[in-house]
């Protein structure tokens, strides 16, 4: 596939979560899908385990199903809680403006989530909900640690090649209930994203605006 002529640098400060821009008119080819995946799969993965497997949705019946779920969390539980992107950096006024962006910009990904030609879904085999105690950590980093690397690599490399893509949890809230619409075995297998998969509308993407490296970044000691 046709790749753009970005940088490495340029790929990884332009990777972008894509919503407004998403070409929901534009077919996107299983071959782009399965060249991204085999980039995907060079990721790391715990012990080198490799327990991930990745779903594709494209049937409009199964799509429209599963961002039905997603939007009515995102309308009913997500938006007026403090986890909202809306409610996010309250003690810094100059982000006003980026939190609504993005909020808005969610909404509208909420609103047309079952356009999205694809959407991808993530899983690692495994649960670790009920890993409680000291192991909980190590159980939970080793689990998301050994298929988020991968998910974010198909990401990039979709972003490489024309498409844009956005991370999105909000539906693990009702994991199950995708789970069944989609076959998931939902008591041996755990989804990490839905991921919305689609041509961008142009392809230039300026990086993001993040808070200053002072204060996040630590040598030697805290
Ligand atoms: C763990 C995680 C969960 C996210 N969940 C959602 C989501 O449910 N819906 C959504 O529209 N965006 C979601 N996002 C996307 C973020 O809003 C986005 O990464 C952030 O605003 C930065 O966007 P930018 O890279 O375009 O600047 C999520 C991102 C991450 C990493």
């Amino acid at each position: 596939m046709t790749q753009l002529d970005l940088t490495n640098d340029e790929l990884l400060s332009t990777t972008r979560a894509v919503r407004k821009r998403l070409d929901f008119d534009r077919p996107v080819e299983k071959d782009v899908l399965m060249e991204c995946m085999a980039l995907a799969l060079q990721a790391p993965s715990g012990s080198n385990v490799q327990g991930w497997h990745f779903l594709f949705v494209t049937d409009p019946a199964r799509r429209k199903a599963v961002a039905d779920v997603y939007r009515n969390l995102f309308n009913n539980v997500y938006a007026g809680s403090p986890m909202a992107a809306s409610a996010q950096h309250a003690d810094d006024p100059t982000m006003k403006a980026t939190q609504e962006r993005v909020m808005a910009s969610a909404q509208y990904l909420a609103d047309n989530m079952h356009r999205a030609p694809v959407l991808f879904i993530p899983c690692i085999s495994g649960r670790v909900d009920q890993v409680t105690g000291e192991m909980a950590n190590v159980g939970q980093a080793s689990t998301f640690g050994s298929i988020i690397p991968a998910a974010w690599s198909f990401m990039l490399a979709a972003r490489a090649r024309g498409l844009g893509t956005c991370w999105t949890t909000i539906h693990l809230m009702q994991e199950r209930a995708v789970a069944e619409i989609l076959g998931i075995p939902y008591e041996e297998v755990t989804q990490v994203a839905l991921v919305p998969v689609a041509y961008t509308k142009g392809t230039d993407f300026k990086p993001g605006p993040r808070r200053s490296m002072d204060g996040i970044i630590h040598f030697e000691n805290w």
